[in-house]
């Protein structure tokens, strides 16, 4: 074997751990860009000539156009697509194939090549999450005025609206997308230009490649060029935080779609029958969504693992950071897609909504302003009406069924306001505090939630 330091062929174990290209070649789109961008730069600094730099650029679109239609050729010696892609470069062109890697190593290509990716795909989350959001609002705005109960610990608590309800996701989507965004601007400093490890031997302008890829600004140091993926890191942070809100929206539309709520009808495009029992419906994409999220922040775990504790500079350890990271891209722009598409097409029922909104249990919180209203501390309210609700639920009647002389008892501060509290049904609007249930509120959050999402 000449040109080689090793005597011995790669045992086949060894090759099938270490190569990377049944993955990498994902990143075959962007190794092109740099690879245009950088024989630019050798060209422009007289590093090589411009003839030499045509030639190159000639046979990286002719890459570029094998690899869009799946005509690439890899070949049996291929390591990872960096190689590979070099290798062709090298059969289009010639001889002056071989000086495309001038001036770079693996170690700040690699580097470039997936903080491309995380860019692209931070922004392509954004937008995703921008349109789930979008779906919310307009959800929202539709279900403006639906009562429904409120819950924590799962147990009916205080009635809100429908639309207040589907605009706390709306938030969190926002936050998301804006998470993304910070994402993208992770991914501004570009490693091309770090050599190896401690730069390179020749007069390179990194600004230069710098602005034909997009990237802000150059990495301050070339040791930390070739060591970071934070930016892997916070995409999958990301990714692993919106999963886990998809998955809490995914687990309340199970929950009601069930017979036993019976708050909602997923669209039959987002749903399944089962093989044996004819009347089942299921809402199979909602329970996924519940259950993707998982395997995102795993991922983000997994390479933590990965990088903690591991030395500078590059190590082959790094290799690892592409799967986590392309299985999250996929899963998440996937599991945005899917709640879009369901949401937009989901059914609500305004009926049992209000049926179980109209619990007059939920009116007890109201009951005790009453009596805050009237003086008494808000701690012994609570206790007072805490007793009127046993005392309902012992006799197994309503709280209006209560009689005068039950309320004297529990208090002489009750009279007949007690019933109008109950019977008026304005717990909803009594909510006039910021950010409250109220209609006013909600249309204000509405307002300030479209301006955000502009
Ligand atoms: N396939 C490698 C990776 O994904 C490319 C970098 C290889 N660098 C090296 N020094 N072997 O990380």
């Amino acid at each position: 074997m000449s040109g080689s330091r090793f005597s011995e062929r790669q045992h086949a174990a060894f090759r099938a751990l270490n190569d990377s290209l049944s993955f990498d070649w994902r990143l075959g789109p962007y190794d092109v860009q740099q690879s245009r961008a950088h024989a630019t730069m050798l060209a422009a600094q007289g590093i090589i000539s411009s003839q030499e730099r045509d030639e190159l650029h000639r046979a990286l679109d002719r890459v570029e156009a094998e690899l869009a239609d799946g005509a690439f050729p890899f070949a049996e010696g291929d390591e990872d697509v960096h190689m590979a892609i070099e290798r062709r470069v090298t059969e289009l062109a010639g001889r002056v194939g071989g000086k495309l890697h001038t001036a770079r190593s693996r170690n700040d290509q690699v580097a470039t090549d997936v903080a491309m990716f995380v860019r692209a795909h931070a922004h392509r989350a954004f937008e995703l999450a921008s349109r789930v959001a979008q779906t919310l609002v307009d959800a929202a705005q539709a279900h403006l005025d639906w009562p429904m109960p409120g819950y924590t610990h799962l147990q009916r608590a205080q009635p809100v609206y429908l639309s207040h309800h589907l605009l706390a996701y709306t938030w969190m989507l926002i936050r998301d997308r804006d998470r993304f965004l910070g994402v993208a601007g992770a991914t501004g400093a570009l490693p091309l230009g770090a050599g190896a490890l401690a730069g390179v031997n020749f007069d390179t302008d990194r600004s230069l490649v710098a602005r034909e890829l997009g990237f802000a600004s150059v990495a301050e140091n070339s040791i930390d060029a070739v060591s970071n993926r934070d930016f892997v890191l916070d995409y999958l942070a990301a990714a692993a935080t919106c999963a886990t809100h998809l998955s809490r929206l995914g687990a309340e539309i199970v929950l009601w779609s069930s017979e036993e709520f019976g708050f909602c009808e997923v669209a039959d495009a987002w749903a399944s029958g089962s093989s044996i029992m004819p009347q089942k419906k299921n809402p199979d994409a909602a329970e996924l969504l519940r259950a993707k999220a998982p395997r995102i922040s795993g991922h983000l775990v997994a390479l933590h693992g990965v990088l903690h504790g591991l030395p500078l500079t590059y190590n082959k350890d790094m290799q690892e950071d592409k799967e986590h990271l392309f299985d999250a891209a996929d899963t998440i722009e996937l599991c945005l897609e899917a709640a879009d598409g369901m949401l937009s097409s989901i059914r609500f029922s305004r009926e049992n909504l209000a049926a179980a909104a109209a619990d007059e249990m939920l009116a007890a919180t109201d009951v005790a302003d009453l009596l805050v209203r009237r003086g008494m501390p808000f701690r012994e309210a609570h206790g007072v009406v805490a007793g009127l609700v046993r005392r309902a639920i012992e006799q197994d009647k309503a709280l209006s069924d209560l009689t005068r002389e039950e309320l004297a008892e529990a208090s002489p501060l009750l009279d007949e306001e007690f019933y109008a509290v109950l019977g008026d049904r304005a717990w909803l609007e009594s909510k006039r505090s910021e950010g409250a249930t109220s209609l006013a509120r909600v249309r204000e959050q509405l307002e300030r939630a479209r301006a955000a999402l502009r």
